[in-house]
């Protein structure tokens, strides 16, 4: 069933309306079964899950041959029960690994920092997991085309699935905002590719209007099903750390629906009796996009007032985010919080994860960017857990890594704001090409200017 978060109105899901809002109230779905605690009755009714049995299930199932085993997605099924086998489609997503960071760590000055990396997704980005699941409701509930709105990495992800399937879909994205090599993607695989001359938020009125005169069926994050398959990512985290919890979840802050999605499968993990705790789930937006991190500051009440957003982390440059209520629901249930981070902080910490020899998309790179204010403020403290959510692999937007290789990104106003410690900290990261004659005099020549700084490093 999907029940309303704002009215808790019920419905079937094939009653759900094109734009997946309530007919009550407007507001946005979730997905209940009859073991949720949102379903009311919670675990008296039907199912009744055997915690230590999935555990074994589920880790066994990885080693199975099947496809629906084999995805990191659906070996969780049970917690997912929104299609038959037959109609899953599923490019094998999931199932990501959890690195540790050793050099952020210490130069956060947390004993202990970990990243989920949802950026090895077959696609490339964590869109995947969430994909494989309203894809796979498209399916079952006979739909023809596909479509949504993007900043470029759900459109990668649909235009894949949908291809799969052999659905048709169709992007729409806001011209000359997206990375290329997002863009690039949802060619290869053969989606009708649209740039709209507007914002991400522009996108996203006119496919609104799309779906409720045609039938297209909405595969944005408005989309509960999608929040099925990327809640996902909270069970493999749990199993990866033997089920003990983190004390925090840092996640980026884009359309606010991923950070619900973690929340929800936490929340159901806690709520089935595998876990004691949640972590604490906190969001992290550019500063050039930052309507949630506005209204708390503001006090957290009243009208949620939109921004116009620029940020070069495109992934997250949206001003009109659809779930920010229930990513304020998550961040108060959880006690989790939502902090911002500049241009020159997002640029410096996506070069320290990548010199972890992991990297990432500057959307994710937000992530670590918070953290450090997080732990400056107090918030995280240095024997806890944290573990940053990378969403996006760094071959998503190579442009951006070159540009600040090159010294080229940033620009002085962006700069001005950067700590002596900070400058010093980019000149130590950056690695900028050279062109060098064809002799191993040139070469080793350069190999030795370049030893003190590969020794500090
Ligand atoms: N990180 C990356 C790499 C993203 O692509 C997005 C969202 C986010 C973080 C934010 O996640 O919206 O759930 O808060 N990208 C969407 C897209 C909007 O169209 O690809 P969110």
């Amino acid at each position: 069933m999907l029940r309303c978060t704002g009215c808790g109105a019920r419905i079937p899901g094939e009653q759900a309306r094109s734009n997946f809002r309530c007919e009550e109230c407007g507001d946005l779905f979730e997905v209940v079964y009859p073991w949720s605690e949102a379903w009311g009755d919670g675990l008296a009714a039907g199912f009744r899950p055997n915690a230590g049995a999935l555990r074994h299930l589920w880790a066994e199932r990885r080693t199975s041959t099947m496809a629906v085993d084999q995805s990191g997605v659906w070996r969780f099924r049970d917690l997912l029960p929104i299609v038959t086998e037959e109609q899953v489609v599923t490019l094998r997503e999931g199932n990501t690994p959890l690195y540790d960071l050793p050099k952020c760590a210490k130069a956060v000055g947390l004993n202990w920092l970990l990243a989920k990396h949802q950026g090895m997704n077959p696609t490339g980005s964590f869109k995947d997991t969430g994909m494989t699941a309203a894809l796979s409701v498209a399916v079952a509930r006979g739909f023809e085309w596909v479509a949504c709105a993007s900043t470029g990495n759900t459109s990668a992800a649909m235009a894949a699935y949908a291809a799969r399937a052999g659905l048709r879909s169709m992007v729409l994205i806001p011209e000359g905002k997206i990375a290329w090599g997002k863009l690039s993607q949802s060619m290869d695989y053969g989606s009708t590719t649209i740039q709209l001359k507007t914002d991400f938020d522009g996108c996203v009125k006119v496919l609104t209007e799309i779906v409720g005169r045609a039938p297209v069926y909405l595969l944005n994050s408005v989309n509960p099903y999608r929040l099925e398959g990327q809640k996902t990512p909270a069970f493999e985290m749990l199993e990866q750390m033997d089920w003990q919890v983190p004390h925090h979840l840092i996640v980026p802050g884009g359309n606010l629906a991923n950070c619900s999605a973690l929340g929800k499968g936490f929340a159901e993990m806690k709520h089935l009796g595998f876990i004691k705790r949640v972590p604490k789930i906190s969001v992290i937006q550019a500063e050039g996009a930052n309507p949630l991190y506005r209204w708390l500051q503001a006090g957290g009440e009243g009208e949620f007032e939109p921004v116009v957003a620029d940020t070069r982390a495109s992934a997250i440059r949206i001003g009109n985010p659809a779930s920010w209520k229930k990513a304020v629901r998550i961040l108060r249930e959880t006690g989790g919080t939502c902090e911002q981070a500049t241009e020159q902080e997002i640029a410096l910490a996506k070069a320290e994860i990548g010199a972890e020899g992991i990297g990432c998309e500057p959307a994710s790179a937000v992530t670590f960017a918070g953290l450090k204010k997080l732990v400056a403020k107090g918030f995280v403290g240095p024997e806890e857990t944290a573990v940053l959510l990378l969403t996006g692999h760094t071959l998503k937007d190579s442009e951006y890594t070159m540009l600040y290789h090159r010294g080229e990104l940033l620009t002085p106003a962006e700069m001005a704001g950067a700590t002596l410690e900070e400058r010093a900290q980019h000149a130590q990261m950056r690695r900028e090409p050279v062109v060098l004659e064809p002799s191993a005099d040139a070469v080793l020549k350069m190999l030795d200017a370049a030893m003190p700084a590969v020794q500090t490093a």
